[in-house]
């Protein structure tokens, strides 16, 4: 079968909040867009979102405390202009997603109802129950659906065209018949979301493999501040399955073995609420020294019992729910076991505030656009605070969206060719045809166990260069794969081996990253470098993969503002 080239002004590749706010923008827009998921869209991990969105809303509350609060959070390493355009926009979104018909819960006066989440100084997160990412999502894929906007799903993305500083589209598979297509476009747009899937434990959805920015990486192009992974504290034992902050802020508890309410040794003022770094690094040093609770002693307790029924019901109730299917535990009776999961990538693809992704830190590329989490816009710095992901995909999708239909009549189009997607069906071919002894769930499995052992909340030279030589093993192992499935129906071995290659190259870019920052930061936690170090380090790092795979770092500086740079205490 000849290979088909399908052509469009613009194809987004990801299918959640980002990826859909901006086809629908893009779509209204008169533009010819095409969105390529290799999931259904509303399988997309935008849903999973629980907790909230956040926006300065309340009479208390305004967007300068908001911007304050998030580049506090981030350890002065957001861009402060990145963080008062999301800021002062996060309002008008609300009302937005409002009008486009997402239901949040309200007060009893009616208006938009607001819980408190960690690091910050109002309740600030509009909420749908626990389901606040789910509702956002079926929302705006109603609407999107409403302008006919082309949805290429179960197609999984293989290579960029990138050629002379351009992107001229993508290469990408039907998974049902691992038919090969060349999607030819003007400008190109990545929202593919997060990479928690490098570390065993962790939040994510199985989709959530980090292609995009290997792929990326692949070309020679730069991937920013990849150290930074947020390991949310309340992940259920052993699962990780995420129980949403929202737990703490409608006022969860957390105790030790020994019913120390323990954060007021960490945190004595915010307590539960600090920021998701403090948190988890204090849930971890409680299991590490010998207090944590449950078979194991590998988890702390979250008590909610003395909220009731009644609330629990009302605002958590898919988290009671989660609860009892992977632990057999209620929350309205007893507390229940969580540890640090991973959660959240503050790095990605490094782009401009219109989301035009750089080739450098002064370069852009031509016709090259990211958002939401597989992006780094760099609003989160090096600590995320709860709530402003979902904001950042819904804000940042749309906005990207207009900045792509303003420019992209102005962008070249250079006619793709079958030559175009030779490296891709090569490579699909000696995934099929190779017959090594190595298996992709065994690879899988090391370097999710090692990336969280020596990779992840706590970190120090000499775990990063264990780390550092298990991925080159890995790399080697890798080219030595087989895999059972050589059929071309639905074929997830295939899918999972080209993913597998994705986790190993990126999750260098974690540890190179980490090793080279000697200094703690936000999430990098170096207990060999406890402190910060302003004076060499409020930098932000971009990796450039070679081509033997060795990654080269260089740094550039931090968007300053009104902020000033201070000591970080909750
Ligand atoms: O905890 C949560 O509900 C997750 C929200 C977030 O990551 O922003």
């Amino acid at each position: 079968m000849s290979l088909e080239i399908k052509k469009y002004d613009v194809v987004i590749v990801g299918a959640g909040l980002a990826g859909l706010a901006a086809a629908r923008e893009l779509q209204v827009a008169g533009k010819n867009v095409a969105v390529i998921t290799k999931l259904h869209p509303l399988r997309s991990h935008s849903g999973a979102a629980q907790g909230g969105i956040n926006a300065a809303l309340s009479e208390e509350d305004s967007i300068e405390l908001h911007e304050f609060d998030t580049v506090k959070g981030s350890d002065y390493l957001a861009d402060q202009d990145a963080v008062n355009l999301m800021c002062s926009k996060a309002p008008e979104t609300i009302r937005w997603a409002e009008h486009m018909g997402a239901a949040f819960s309200r007060t009893e006066q009616g208006t938009i109802a607001q819980r408190p989440f960690g690091g910050q100084s109002k309740p600030r997160a509009c909420y749908a129950k626990d389901r606040t990412g789910l509702t956002l999502l079926q929302t705006i894929y109603e609407q999107m659906h409403r302008e006919n906007v082309k949805v290429y799903d179960e197609w999984y993305c293989m290579d960029l065209l990138y050629e002379d500083g351009k992107v001229n589209g993508v290469v990408a598979y039907d998974i049902k018949s691992t038919q090969t297509a060349i999607f030819n476009a003007k400008a190109v747009m990545f929202a593919t979301g997060g990479y928690g899937r490098a570390f065993s434990v962790n939040s994510n959805a199985h989709a959530n493999t980090g292609d995009a920015l290997s792929i990326v990486a692949r070309h020679g192009l730069p991937l920013e501040d990849m150290e930074f992974v947020q390991f949310h504290p309340t992940g259920l034992a052993g699962s990780g399955v995420l129980i949403s902050e929202a737990a703490r802020g409608e006022g969860g508890r957390l105790y030790n073995s020994e019913g120390e309410r323990f954060m007021e040794r960490y945190a004595k003022e915010k307590m539960e609420l600090a920021p998701r770094d403090v948190v988890s690094r204090a849930i971890t040093t409680e299991i590490r020294e010998g207090r944590g609770v449950g078979p194991n002693k590998d988890a702390v307790a979250i008590d909610l019992t003395h909220l009731g029924e009644e609330i629990i019901m009302e605002r958590l109730p898919e988290l009671r729910d989660l609860a009892i299917t992977f632990l057999g535990q209620d929350m309205i009776k007893e507390p229940i076991h969580i540890a640090a999961t991973a959660h959240y990538s503050m790095g990605g693809i490094p782009c401009n505030i219109d989301g035009q992704v750089q080739k450098s830190p002064t370069e852009l590329v031509e016709g090259f656009y990211a958002a939401g989490e597989c992006s780094c816009v760099s609003v989160h710095g090096a600590n995320r605070l709860g709530a402003n992901s979902v904001l950042e995909a819904l804000f940042f999708g749309r906005h990207v969206g207009k900045a792509i239909a303003r420019d992209v009549d102005g962008l070249g189009f250079k006619d793709a060719t079958e030559q175009n997607a030779q490296k891709a069906l090569a490579q699909l071919e000696t995934l099929l045809t190779n017959n090594g002894s190595e298996r992709v769930p065994e690879l899988r499995n090391e370097l999710q166990e090692s990336m969280t052992f020596d990779a992840g909340v706590f970190r120090t030279r000499e775990t990063l260069l264990r780390q550092k030589e298990k991925i080159a093993e890995l790399k080697r192992r890798y080219k030595d794969i087989r895999i059972d499935d050589k059929s071309k129906v639905y074929n997830t071995d295939l899918q999972e081996a080209i993913e597998l290659g994705h986790l190993i190259d990126f999750s260098s870019f974690i540890v190179e990253g980490a090793l080279a920052r000697e200094e703690s930061r936000g999430a990098h936690y170096r207990e060999d470098f406890p402190t910060r170090n302003d004076e060499k380090f409020l930098q932000h790092t971009f990796g450039y993969m070679k081509e033997d795979g060795s990654i080269e770092l260089e740094y550039a500086d931090v968007v300053l503002g009104k902020f000033e740079v201070k000591e970080r205490t909750y």
